[in-house]
């Protein structure tokens, strides 16, 4: 009986840590990915340069459902960005190896949704 107690506690616990790191973001690979992309010429942390600190985005996009593809969209179409001085461009799209790289891209717009 204590014997089946204690394999029935290692499987939830094994349980749990698999679909904790199904959903964990990789947060060396998504830096790398940004610097690689020069993201960080224009974005920082927690402090706005050209772009906005992606602190404030996350903040901005904070509990709505559709934060992601908002942010999937704006790194990957060139939509317009405007910039402080009131200038636009077409915002950086990210180029990931091999290219258009869903998991990618994904993994560094929720570690910018978790800054
Ligand atoms: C040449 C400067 C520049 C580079 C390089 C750049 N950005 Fe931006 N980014 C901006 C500007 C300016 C804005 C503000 C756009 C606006 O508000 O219209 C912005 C906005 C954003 C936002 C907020 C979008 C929103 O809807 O609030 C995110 C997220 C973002 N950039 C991510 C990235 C990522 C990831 C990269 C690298 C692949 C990158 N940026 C590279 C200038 C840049």
């Amino acid at each position: 009986m204590t014997h089946n107690k204690f394999l029935i506690v290692a499987a939830a616990a094994l349980a749990m840590s698999l679909s904790a790191s199904a959903f964990a973001v990789d947060a060396d690979a998504a830096k790398q990915l940004a610097k690689q992309n020069n993201c960080f010429k224009c974005h920082a942390i927690d402090k706005d340069k050209d772009g906005p600190a992606y602190h404030k985005v996350a903040e901005k996009l904070k509990g709505k459902p559709d934060a992601e593809e908002k942010l999937i969209h704006h790194i990957t179409s060139g939509e317009k960005a405007k910039f402080p001085d009131g200038h636009e461009e077409e915002h950086k799209i990210v180029k990931t190896s091999p290219p258009h790289d869903e998991a990618q891209i994904k993994n560094l717009v929720q570690w910018i949704l978790a800054q």
